[in-house]
């Protein structure tokens, strides 16, 4: 959808939009329309239960007294509480309402009391509610498809707003490519062709490195090869490096890890198949990794980032690993795998491995669709946060506040760091039923050095949504995108 800001002139069909807040009387361009039409808004919001609360809408249909085909009134809620987070829901609600109306356009009209920042996250919300993953629909009826186009949101602060959009929409940016990808099924979504999206990013001006199996053997990765080795498609590890901070700048950078199992059958170990269609999102960790590069770079972030994904396809064929085989890791440590259906940690290991060896991060945030024991500690509402860094889990749970992407902190300790110990190898793969999130994160850490700030976010919960909320429509969620772009910019960029 194209968003627009400018000055306010009445339009000319259409739908028009008006921005209320709660309780208040009618000012600015509502009370100008009610004048127009006659008192309808008024006898609208008299004869109706809207009050200007978040999230409450009135339609009125083609009103006297103006071009517009129908208004929308718009709840902004108390003009104290309306923030960043609360206009982009708000934008989001008028894509919801509007987007099967059957008008092309939509010109939300805002008080001048509103800031033009408030007006950009209002149209970066509809943006982000927007999306939609059609490509494979063929024969969708005219009237189920959505019909709105472009957004022009009317404001005094037009200026001021068209400016803080702009970095913004090169986030969405980010935020649909992983949402893309996420929602591409695994026979079009395989290693070899996602590596191939991530390399689109050189466009931008993201250093792009594939490295495939001969390269990942001299490295020693044995633990994410073993995965790989029953799948018919090679693995690869891709590296994004972006480098926002001018040459004599300090060359150490922070680093995001992704989980990319483009499809996760179990292995031997296999799942049952009812859901299993589920596993094809079971790379959204780097689907996110490489959103959020694009974001970096797209918006040009002032910021020495590198991410790094590592792709492998998890299947069960007759040179697939079997539980009970013991694999060399990159760092030296060896592995039981008990289960080959906990792969992720595998693959994980390796990579933050390379990760250290070759960048010397001062920061590694790692994100995987690693268990579902996440899923029945936290639900659908937060990814768990694994860290060695209270500073840097701060960091991470203020900016999961701030874009509503919530995340919440889990316990690490030697005690169940006990679980994962093995009769016949350094340690085996799994730890049991009870605490098998923590037991997972505490598999991570045993490849994270001395002196790095290290936090995993397990998003198996919070990467597939299957309800619509305000700016994420269901299906691939892309959590994680906003979120670390806006640590990045509230605490790693050069100002
Ligand atoms: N990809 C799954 C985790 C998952 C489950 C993600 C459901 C999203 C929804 C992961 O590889 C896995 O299979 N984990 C196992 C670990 C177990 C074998 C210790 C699990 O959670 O059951
Ligand atoms: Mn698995
Ligand atoms: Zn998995």
């Amino acid at each position: 959808m194209k968003i627009t800001f400018g000055a306010l002139t009445a339009p000319r069909g259409g739908a028009l939009v008006l921005g209320l807040f709660d309780g208040a009387a009618l000012g600015g361009p509502a009370a100008r329309v009610d004048e127009a039409t006659g008192g309808a808004i008024a006898r609208a919001i008299g004869s109706s239960r809207f009050t200007g609360k978040p999230g409450q809408t009135e339609l009125l249909l083609a009103p006297p007294g103006t071009e517009a085909r129908r208004i929308l009134l718009l709840g902004l809620g108390k003009p104290d509480e309306l923030d960043a987070k609360a206009a982009e829901a708000a934008g989001g609600t008028v894509v919801a309402k509007l987007a099967k109306c059957g008008d092309e356009t939509a010109t939300v009209a805002l008080d001048a009391a509103i800031s033009g920042a408030h007006a950009a996250h209002l149209g970066y919300g509809a943006l982000l509610r927007s999306y939609r993953f059609d490509k494979y629909r063929t024969r969708e009826k005219a009237e189920d498809k959505p019909s709105l186009a472009s957004m022009k949101i009317a404001t005094a602060a037009h200026a001021a707003a068209r400016e803080a959009f702009a970095p913004l929409s090169r986030v969405a940016e980010g935020v649909f490519l992983t949402r893309d990808l996420v929602s591409e099924p695994a026979n079009v979504i395989f290693p070899k062709s996602l590596a191939e999206r991530a390399g689109e990013l050189a466009e931008l001006g993201v250093k792009v490195q594939v490295i495939g199996p001969a390269q990942m053997k001299k490295f020693g990765m044995g633990a994410l090869l073993g995965v790989a080795q029953g799948s018919a498609h090679e693995p690869r590890m891709v590296v994004l490096r972006w480098r926002g901070l001018p040459d004599t700048a300090e060359k150490t950078p922070i680093a995001f890890v992704g989980k990319g199992v483009t499809f996760d059958t179990g292995g031997i170990s296999i799942k049952p198949s009812g859901g299993m269609e589920d596993m094809k999102w079971d790379m959204g960790g780097a689907g996110v990794v490489i959103g959020l590069m694009k974001a970096l770079a797209g918006r040009q972030a002032k910021v020495d980032a590198v991410g790094l994904v590592g792709l492998v396809e998890n299947m069960p064929s007759a040179t697939a690993q079997r539980p009970g085989d013991v694999v060399t890791t990159m760092s030296g440590q060896t592995v039981e795998v008990i289960n080959t259906d906990a792969e992720g940690r595998l693959v994980l290991g390796d990579v933050l491995w390379y990760c250290q060896e070759k960048f010397k991060p001062h920061t590694i945030i790692d994100l995987a669709t690693l268990t579902g024991a996440i899923i029945i500690s936290l639900g659908h509402e937060n990814a768990g946060l694994f860290s060695n860094d209270d500073a840097l889990s701060e960091r991470l749970i203020a900016a999961g506040a701030a874009v509503g992407e919530p995340v919440w902190r889990m316990p690490l300790d030697e005690a169940y760091d006990k679980q994962i110990d093995s009769d016949i190898a350094d340690m085996k793969n799994v730890g049991g039923r009870e605490g098998g999130a923590i037991t997972a994160a505490q598999f991570l850490q045993r490849f994270v050095k001395e002196g790095v700030g290290w936090a995993h976010l397990d998003i198996a919960g919070v990467t597939w949504s299957k309800k619509d909320a305000p700016v994420v429509p269901k299906g691939g969620t892309a959590f994680g995108v906003r979120l670390l772009d806006e640590l990045v910019r509230a605490n790693y960029e050069a100002r």
